[in-house]
């Protein structure tokens, strides 16, 4: 992946982790703590709003059957269409950006099933944030977390959260190594206040 970093005014950070792993919720939190310290920052998700993450909200709850390949490429698609059209835009004019999920999701759900490779270079247009915090949950915890959701998504079965649990760790490990892409692994096991304490320790770095 050729790196590109955000020179641009406002930060961005990204929350990863296995799906029920709280990464809504934090992404919330931080986002109102950091807005509340006068640092403005604008909320936002992968799959995006924008008219691809439709598609692959339409894939993910099996509304649509697609293969592998042809979701790894709506996944980059939707990736450059909410860097265009939100992030950059945002960061631009100084505002700080907070996306619920970004590229490791991508790699680390997709990435057992498909070349790491491959999809790595699909996203090569993919801007690095200025940090990644990746929550780190018991599976067996996630998976009582979104039982309540009961949606039957693609990736919310245990055997599938422990590969994507090790899968994340890997991806990890790679981009903080070969990158210096600044993934700090949170344990997202402690409460919620906790976590939250934890992350923006980490976050305030920047600022
Ligand atoms: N640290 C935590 N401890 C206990 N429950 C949590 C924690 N973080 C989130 N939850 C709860 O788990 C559920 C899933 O959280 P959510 O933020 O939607 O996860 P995600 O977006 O990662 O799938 C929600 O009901 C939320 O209130
Ligand atoms: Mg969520």
């Amino acid at each position: 992946m050729s790196i590109k970093r955000n020179d641009l005014a406002g930060k961005f950070i990204v929350i990863e982790g296995i799906d029920g792993s709280g990464l809504s919720t934090q992404a919330s939190r931080v986002s109102e703590i950091l807005n509340g310290m006068g640092h403005q920052t604008y909320k936002t998700k992968e799959p995006s709003d924008g008219p691809v993450g439709g598609l692959l909200r339409l894939a993910l709850t099996h509304r649509i059957d697609i293969s592998p390949g042809t979701f790894a490429l709506l996944f980059a698609a939707d990736r450059l269409d909410h860097l265009e059209n939100e992030i950059i835009p945002k960061l631009s004019s100084g505002i700080n950006v907070i996306s619920d999920r970004y590229c490791f999701s991508n790699f680390a759900y997709q990435g057992t099933d498909i070349d790491t490779q491959w999809l790595v270079e699909i996203n090569s247009h993919c801007m690095i944030p200025d940090i990644t915090i990746f929550l780190d949950v018991d599976p067996t915890v996630c998976k009582r977390r979104i039982e309540p959701r009961m949606r039957e998504e693609y990736f919310e079965k245990l055997p599938r959260l422990r590969m994507i649990r090790e899968s994340f760790l890997k991806v990890i490990r790679l981009f903080n190594e070969e990158q210096g892409a600044n993934i700090a692994i949170v344990n997202g096991n402690n409460p919620i206040e906790d976590v939250t304490h934890d992350i923006l320790e980490k976050v305030l770095k920047l600022f």
